[in-house]
């Protein structure tokens, strides 16, 4: 029987510093009120000036061992999602794998901007599928206020820091059903990062290319799974706007209620966004064994990714 892979684990970390939208009213032209009814942000997190992104790797990718019950010698392969490297090289996953001591993994990063997380499950799947690696560490990680421009209002206040990881290996039941990955290069001035710059965004081009992606992406996913949009039992989508987010929702005819939503607390994450938001949802009781969970993400590139997971472990609430 062909192995199936599936998540064994999840974790994410946040770093302490909390700064709020009334710290950006002080520094530019904007206030509280436009941010939060423009986005849904009210705060984000960010790292203090010595801490990084292999940092924030490192302990969400241990707070995930432990939740598959494995210790880090069991892990074959560390995947990075991220846009904000420590370095061009070392690669963050290299950094990682010294930090937690998986002195038996490979360890690479990916650039796949928001998207990146999606990207890195799905190249999981077939590392464990054709069994080439057992279990393997997918970790979406950002530093982001280091690459925003704190004169450029309309970015500056998307942004926040924070790091998501997954254990993928083998499960005897549900797993990762379907995985639908895209780009589109004609759009890749919508949405940059340049080496030693800051991010640059046409806003107004990203969020309508966003929202009718998501639904596509999910529904395609879906698709690829034989399952229709009546039986998600919980989205989770790329945390960019939360007026993207419903939409997208309204576009699969699902309850907000279906919907996992934390950018109110964290901003836009980039890779570690949807990460992050599947540990609490988690962690939060709102995804169970056998559940069928969405995730699905867009970003720079452009790039987008969707897939239908059917849940293989018990709840973690109150763990
Ligand atoms: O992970 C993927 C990355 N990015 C995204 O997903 C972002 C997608 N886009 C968006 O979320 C929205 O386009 C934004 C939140 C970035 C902007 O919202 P919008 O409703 O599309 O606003 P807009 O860009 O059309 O700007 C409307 C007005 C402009 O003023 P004028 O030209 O109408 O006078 C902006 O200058 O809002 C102004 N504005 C602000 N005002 C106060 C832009 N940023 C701010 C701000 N505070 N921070």
């Amino acid at each position: 029987m062909n192995k199936k892979a599936g998540i064994l684990g999840v974790g994410s970390y946040l770093p302490n510093k909390i700064v709020d939208n009334f710290y950006f009213e002080k520094i530019m032209d904007t206030s509280d009120e436009w941010i939060k009814t423009r986005t849904g942000i009210s705060e984000r997190r960010m790292v203090d000036e010595n801490e990084t992104t292999s940092d924030l790797s490192t302990k969400a990718a241990l707070n995930a061992i432990k939740c598959a019950n494995l210790t880090p010698q069991d892990i074959d392969l560390i995947i990075v999602a991220t846009a904000t490297p420590d370095m061009a090289f070392p690669s963050t996953a290299c950094i990682v794998q010294e930090n937690i001591g998986a002195t038996h993994a490979a360890a690479f990063d990916i650039s796949v901007a928001c998207s990146g997380f999606i990207y890195g499950i799905t190249i999981a799947k077939q590392f464990v599928e054709t069994e080439m690696y057992k279990n393997i560490l997918v970790i979406g990680a950002e530093a982001l206020s280091r690459a925003v421009d704190y004169n450029d209002r309309s970015t500056a206040i998307l942004f926040g820091d924070g790091a998501g990881a997954v254990v993928i290996g083998n499960v005897d039941e549900g797993g990762i059903l379907s995985t639908y990955l895209g780009s589109d290069g004609k759009g890749k001035d919508v949405l940059t990062l340049p080496v030693g710059d800051s991010i640059k965004m046409s806003g107004s081009d990203v969020y309508k290319f966003a929202v009718r992606i998501m639904g596509e992406a999910s529904l395609k996913a879906l698709q690829m799974a034989n399952l229709d949009a009546t039986e998600i039992d919980c989205l989770i989508p790329h945390q960019a706007n939360i007026r993207i987010i419903e939409a997208s929702a309204k576009r699969l005819k699902l309850d907000m209620d279906k919907v996992y939503v934390n950018l109110n607390k964290y901003g836009n994450m980039s890779a570690a966004s949807i990460p992050v938001a599947l540990d609490e949802a988690y962690r939060q009781g709102k995804i169970n064994k056998g559940d069928n969970v969405v995730l699905v993400g867009f970003g720079g590139g452009l790039t987008w990714g969707a897939s239908v997971i059917n849940w293989s472990i018990q709840g973690g609430k109150n763990e």
